[in-house]
């Protein structure tokens, strides 16, 4: 018997169930813990590559079994030692907003376990976290560190781009004090769940960017930014020179009036963040992916998710955004999304 598990926000256990029932009709839902979901695989088993279809699993494989001390892990995994393990511990989610949560308790949990494990076998593991495509990875899936401990869950994933590549696909990423909103966190957290990196000199163009914490993140990054919002931007965003000389411009009208005169001829980078019904939202993301004239290296495309409807309404708005032309189409909620969704675009 084999059963399949994701990670996800406790908020969105519904809709990733609903998901997995339509997308694969082979999966039976099992158990689950808040913030993790199991299912059963019904014929034939699947490998460690198994695709699990949700656009809000943050982390997913192949379940080898529970465990309760670091030794039961070992044994778990022994049929997966004939080549170099990558090590994932991490803690499941509770249903407290990611930045409300006492950062001095999460993660403490993962850390231990992931020391336990190290300890006892040196050699099991390679020493690095981060996974490259190819790599097989071992996922122990521990409860938060302010939970009482209970059996951990002991998966496997082979790593691709359909995976985050840190433990839990990605973690949390705290603001720095000066970040002027928590947006920041959504950008940072999506690139680097989607191993996506900008590099200093390209340019970003912004959709909905008051007051500026995703703007703020890519002009640390070393981009120049082009935020469009008819908001006010943060004095720290507007007055922002990089080492690099790299700025930002506001464009301080609705996205659908920023004529293309004003816009460079080329981006590379496109995120949206405007907060409209997405099925609005999606029309200026299709305008500006015309206007970046086939520059784009990737684009962040949040898609608020208000309600049953537009939840009822997303393979029609990926579908959309497929039409946009990227290589690759990637959707999952990171951990600081409130009733939102991240679609992750490559070319
Ligand atoms: C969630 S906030 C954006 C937060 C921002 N990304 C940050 O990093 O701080 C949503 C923004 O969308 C903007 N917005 C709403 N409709 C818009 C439109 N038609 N064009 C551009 N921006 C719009 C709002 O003014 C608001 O500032």
């Amino acid at each position: 018997m084999s059963f399949v598990w994701a990670t996800h926000q406790v908020p969105s256990t519904r809709w990733l169930k609903a998901e997995v029932s339509a997308r694969a009709p082979h999966l039976k839902f099992a158990f689950a813990r808040p913030g993790l979901t199991t299912w059963k695989v019904e014929g034939a088993a699947p490998t460690p590559a198994t695709i699990l279809p949700s656009s809000f699993a943050r982390a997913f494989g192949l379940s080898l079994g529970r465990a309760t001390e670091a030794a039961e892990v070992l044994t778990a995994i022994a049929a997966y030692r004939d080549r170099p393990l990558r090590l994932h511990v991490f803690e499941r989610d509770i249903d407290v907003p990611v930045d409300e949560q006492d950062p001095t308790t999460r993660g403490t949990r993962a850390t231990a376990v992931e020391a336990a494990l190290r300890a006892l076998d040196p050699a099991a593991f390679l020493p690095e976290v981060r996974a490259a495509i190819g790599d097989r990875v071992i996922d122990v899936v521990v409860p938060h560190g302010r939970e009482p401990d209970e059996p951990w869950l002991v998966g496997v994933h082979d790593h691709d781009d359909h995976h985050g590549p840190w433990p839990g696909g990605v973690q949390h990423v705290p603001p720095p004090p000066e970040a002027p909103s928590r947006a920041w966190c959504k950008i940072e957290e999506a690139l680097r769940w989607g191993d996506l990196a900008p590099a200093p000199g390209e340019i970003a163009v912004e959709l909905g960017s008051s007051p500026g914490g995703a703007s703020y993140a890519m002009l640390v990054r070393g981009l120049e930014v082009h935020g469009v919002d008819p908001g006010a931007m943060d004095p720290r965003v507007l007055g922002f020179r990089g080492p690099h000389g790299n700025r930002f411009v506001h464009h301080h009208l609705p996205a659908a009036e920023v004529p293309k005169s004003a816009l460079p001829r080329q981006y590379q980078w496109l995120m949206n963040d405007i907060n409209l019904a997405p099925m609005v939202a999606l029309r200026y993301v299709e305008r500006f992916v015309a206007l970046a004239h086939g520059g784009l290296k990737g684009a962040v495309i949040t898609l608020k998710l208000n309600d049953d409807g537009v939840f009822a309404a997303l393979p029609r708005l990926v579908e959309r955004i497929v039409k946009m032309g990227p290589r690759r189409v990637r959707v999952t909620q990171l951990p600081s999304h409130r009733s939102e969704v991240a679609a992750i675009l490559t070319w």
